[in-house]
């Protein structure tokens, strides 16, 4: 059986991949020092899934011990790349913890996938690399410049990406899928994994179901004063479970050397803008729960709109984004629920 390795498998979007690869029929190893994530979300998986991922409690930057993991597997036959930091705003704080974590991982992996002649990589980007795309670049497709990086963790993933085009031309054998992703928000529909925000989220959906929850007083819209119809940003949410299962195409894609460029490009998100505002009011009306917020100054460094074009992604990949808004944030809600009935458990 083919085995997949998956570099921050227990984080929120890996692990959400983890459940459609092993659904797919592959084999899974996790490699995740539970940095930003918990080992229960590897309970979560094999209880969705019924079968438990292999669980390695390894440093991506630990050269040798991630030596070990592929000494262990000589069955891989691809990897997806999630590890690293993500938060925008402790990247500004942090930069060496975010360069020395984002950039050190990647290279420590593009050696040992060479050494141990691991041909197949998906790597987790992010429409961050587009900044904010000109109006003639809306929605944005693969073909928009990348623009200079708005943070630290920005200008990680606008490395990688450099990094990745560089190693493919260096190891003949190497092919890689890009994927940039827009904004991932929701949870399993078993409510048995989700997003686990360390500390004060800073990404809306998990701000705005801890303040449904009661967890947090208030949401704070940051700013109606964007050129957009009610005001406030314009983003494209695309469902978690969406994203996984582009995933397991890519790597199908690879492996079945339908692949046409050593290294491909993808932005997956489901083509639709929708605005903080219609988020909220949405949440709300699905819900049925009264979300107290208000508006206040704008977020620095927050771009106005971004939504991508998927149609690459469509018609290559055959892959969609097409679960209902309502759907997704529905899902959201159930496992901010079941986080709270966990805690009560305590
Ligand atoms: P996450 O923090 O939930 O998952 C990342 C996982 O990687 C965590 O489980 C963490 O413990 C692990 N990790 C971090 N550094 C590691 C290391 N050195 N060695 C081993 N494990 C390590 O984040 P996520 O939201 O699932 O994001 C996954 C990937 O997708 C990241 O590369 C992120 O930059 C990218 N991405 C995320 C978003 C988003 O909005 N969530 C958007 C675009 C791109
Ligand atoms: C979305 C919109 C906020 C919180 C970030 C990273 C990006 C990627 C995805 C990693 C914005 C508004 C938010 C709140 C709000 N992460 N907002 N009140 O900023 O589009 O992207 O996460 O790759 O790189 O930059 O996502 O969820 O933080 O914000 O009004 O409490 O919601 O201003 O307009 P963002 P976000």
């Amino acid at each position: 059986m083919a085995r997949i390795l998956v570099t921050g498998g227990a984080g929120y979007i890996g692990s959400h991949t983890v459940v459609e690869l092993q659904e797919s029929g592959y084999d899974v190893v996790v490699v995740d020092n539970l940095s930003n994530s918990d080992v229960t979300v590897i309970d979560g998986i094999e209880a969705i899934t019924g079968k438990r991922p292999n669980f390695e409690n390894v440093d991506c930057n630990d050269y040798i011990g991630f030596d070990k993991v592929f000494d262990r597997y000589p069955d891989i036959v691809a990897v997806i790349h999630f590890a690293a930091s993500k938060a925008v705003g402790e990247s500004v704080e942090k930069p060496l913890l975010y360069y020395r974590n984002n950039i050190g991982s990647l290279v420590n992996l593009l050696e040992l996938m060479q050494k141990h002649k691991v041909n197949n990589l998906v790597f987790s980007s992010s429409c961050t690399v587009y900044g904010q795309p000109d109006k003639d670049h809306l929605p944005v497709n693969e073909t928009a410049p990348r623009k200079e990086a708005l943070s630290p963790y920005g200008n990680t993933k606008h490395i990688n990406e450099d990094i990745i085009f560089d190693q493919s031309h260096a190891n003949k054998s190497l092919h890689a899928t890009i994927l940039r992703y827009f904004n991932p928000i929701g949870a399993h529909p078993s409510a048995l994994i989700g997003e686990l925000p360390n500390g004060v989220p800073n990404n809306l959906l998990p701000f705005i179901t801890q303040t449904a929850v009661g967890l947090r007083e208030q949401l704070k819209v940051f700013g109606n004063d964007y050129n957009t119809p009610d005001g406030s940003c314009i983003r494209d949410y695309i469902y978690v479970v969406d994203l996984a299962k582009a995933h397991v195409l890519a790597v199908n894609r690879m492996l079945e050397g339908k692949a046409t460029d050593k290294v491909e490009v993808f932005n997956l998100g489901t083509g639709r803008g929708l605005s903080v505002l219609e988020i909220v009011n949405t949440f709300i009306k699905v819900t049925g729960v009264d979300l107290p917020y208000k508006i206040v100054g704008r977020r620095e460094g927050d771009i106005e709109k971004v939504w991508a074009d998927p149609t690459k992604a469509n018609k290559v990949l055959g892959w969609k984004a097409d679960t209902p808004t309502d759907e997704i944030l529905l899902s959201a809600w159930k496992w901010e629920l079941n986080l709270k009935k966990k805690r009560e458990r305590k």
